[in-house]
């Protein structure tokens, strides 16, 4: 996903990212999730785009060949590299089903290791996508404890 310009922010040691497999940080006001996967890391808004559930507590998946983080809330599927929502289609004639893009859902952003510590750039904030809801200051009011 393109960057505008935003500056990387070193989020931890590589090692211990890898060791623990995922974690949460605060980013610029933006709460994301790094997780660590088969040899590769992942950043997305740790809100889920359907209701705000925390995706940093859900199950990672292979999901039609795609790696996928799936929501604890309400199991929607989420790809890791892209944020694309899947969901499971089937056809009425002969109940067989396929798996489905709803289009990108969750916002990413883009991870880099540099000399062994591990870096995250948000992404371009320009376009909305469904999960901004859940970092905007409308949804963390609504949350607030009076
Ligand atoms: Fe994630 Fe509903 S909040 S599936």
């Amino acid at each position: 996903m393109a960057s505008d310009g935003n500056t990387s922010v070193m989020i931890g040691a590589m090692d211990d990212i890898i060791q623990r497999t995922r974690i949460t940080v605060l980013i610029q006001g933006r709460e994301v999730v790094v997780f660590y996967h088969k040899g590769e890391f992942y950043a997305m808004d740790m809100r889920c785009y359907h209701a705000g559930g925390p995706l940093h507590l859900g199950d990672i998946e292979d999901i039609d060949g795609k790696v996928c983080i799936i929501c604890p809330w309400h199991k929607y599927k989420i790809t890791l590299t892209d944020g694309e929502g899947l969901y499971e289609a089937c056809n009425p004639r002969d109940f067989s089903t396929k798996w489905c893009s709803k289009g990108v859902k969750q916002r990413t952003h883009l991870v880099h290791v540099e000399n062994g510590n591990v870096y995250v750039t948000l992404s371009d904030l320009s376009s909305p996508i469904d999960s901004d809801y859940y970092q905007s200051e409308k949804f963390k009011e609504s949350i607030k404890v009076p």
